[in-house]
C-alpha cells in the first residue's frame, strides 16, 4: 500500500517522479485544466495538532482532483480520541468511510501505528518532531524551482533544529543529491539531533554547526528559517530562554547573495521581519503555494495514479 510516512521511504527515482508530476500539475492548474483523477474518492483529514497550510492545502488538493473531503480538525478534543480511543481504532473506522487518510498527531510514530491496521493509504501530515514528508517534498520542489538545481548548493538551516520535523524530512531528500554543503545555526539547546550529525559525518558530507546567523549569510544559496517549536517544550521557561534566538531583518539582505532564497515552512512567529517580504529572495509564500501542487502529486501517488 502506498502509505506516505517518512521521506526516508522514497528512492531518488520516486522523488523525481513526484516532483515532475507536481511540475506538470502546476502547469495544468495555471490553465485551469486539472484532471478530475480522484472523482468518486473520499479523503479523510484528521488533525490532532493545529494546522493552516497542511490541512487546507491537502483538502484543496483533493478537491481540485475531484475528490470529496471529510475532515476532523482539533481532533484531540473533538474526536473520540478525547474519550480514550486508540489511534488504531480511529484508523480502522476512518478507512471504512474514506479511500485515504491524511493524519497529523503530536506523538511520533502515530502514522506508522495507523498504517499497521489501515486498509487504505495513510499520509503522515506531521508526527511530533519526527517527520512531515509532504513538507519535505514541497521544500525540495521549491529549491528545484527557485535555484534551478538540487546539487552543489550551500544550504543553511536556522532555529529549532532539534524539533523541526520539516528539517528532519527535508534532509534525507537533499542527501539524495551530491555536492551540497550544510550549515546548522541554532542555540546549543536546539542543535541538530545527534543521529543526523552522525549520518552526515559517516557519509562524508561537508557541514558546520554554528551559533551565529551573520556568518552564513554571504555563503548561503538557501537560507531555511524555522520557528522555535513552543509546543514541544516540557517547561515554558526553557522555551522563553531560546524563543527569539534568530530574527532575519532587512539589513541582513545586503550581505546575502543576489540569487539566494529565503525559505520558512511557516507559521513565522518572530524569525523573519515582514519588511523582507517584498524582496524577490523571500520565497516562503511561493513555497506555501507549491504545497498545493506537491500534495496533489502525493495524493495521486497514494492512489498509484
Ligand atoms: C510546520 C509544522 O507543522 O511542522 N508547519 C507546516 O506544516 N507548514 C512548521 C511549524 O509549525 O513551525
Amino acid at each position: 500500500m502506498p502509505n506516505i510516512f517518512s521521506t526516508n521511504q522514497f528512492t531518488k527515482a520516486e522523488v523525481e517522479q513526484i516532483l515532475s508530476r507536481a511540475f506538470s500539475i502546476e502547469k495544468k492548474c495555471a490553465k485551469e485544466a486539472c484532471e478530475q483523477l480522484l472523482k468518486d474518492k473520499i479523503i479523510a483529514c484528521i488533525f490532532f495538532e493545529p494546522s493552516t497550510r497542511t490541512r487546507l492545502s491537502f483538502e484543496a488538493a483533493a478537491l481540485r482532483l475531484g475528490a470529496s473531503v471529510i475532515s476532523a480538525e482539533n481532533a484531540e478534543t473533538s474526536s473520540s480520541s478525547y474519550k480514550g480511543e486508540t489511534i488504531e481504532d480511529t484508523a480502522r473506522i476512518l478507512c471504512s468511510y474514506a479511500d485515504a487518510i491524511v493524519m497529523r498527531h503530536h506523538k511520533e510514530g502515530v502514522a506508522e501505528a495507523a498504517m499497521k491496521v489501515s486498509t487504505k493509504p495513510i499520509i503522515n501530515a506531521g508526527d511530533g518532531a519526527n517527520q512531515h514528508p509532504s513538507q519535505g517534498l514541497l521544500d525540495l520542489y521549491t529549491i528545484q524551482k527557485e535555484n534551478g538545481r538540487l546539487e552543489n548548493l550551500k544550504i543553511a538551516f536556522v532555529g529549532d533544529l532539534l524539533h523541526s520535523r520539516t528539517l528532519h524530512s527535508l534532509m534525507p531528500l537533499l542527501l539524495l543529491y551530491p555536492g551540497n554543503t550544510f550549515y546548522f545555526i541554532s542555540p546549543k539547546e536546539l542543535a541538530l539531533p545527534e543521529e543526523y550529525a552522525r549520518e552526515l559525518t559517516e557519509k562524508k558530507i561537508t557541514f558546520k554547526e554554528l551559533q551565529s546567523l551573520e556568518e552564513v549569510l554571504p555563503e548561503a544559496d538557501v537560507l531555511y528559517m524555522t520557528r522555535v517549536q513552543k509546543e514541544r517544550f516540557k517547561n515554558i521557561a526553557d522555551y522563553e530562554k531560546v524563543k527569539d534566538s534568530f530574527l532575519l531583518k532587512a539589513e541582513h539582505l545586503k550581505n546575502m547573495k543576489k540569487n539566494a532564497i529565503i525559505m520558512h515552512p511557516l507559521p513565522r512567529v518572530n524569525e523573519i521581519d515582514p519588511a523582507i517580504d517584498a524582496d524577490s529572495r523571500a520565497a516562503y509564500f511561493r513555497q506555501a503555494q507549491n504545497g498545493l501542487y506537491v500534495r496533489m502529486a502525493l495524493l495521486l501517488y497514494a492512489f498509484k495514479l
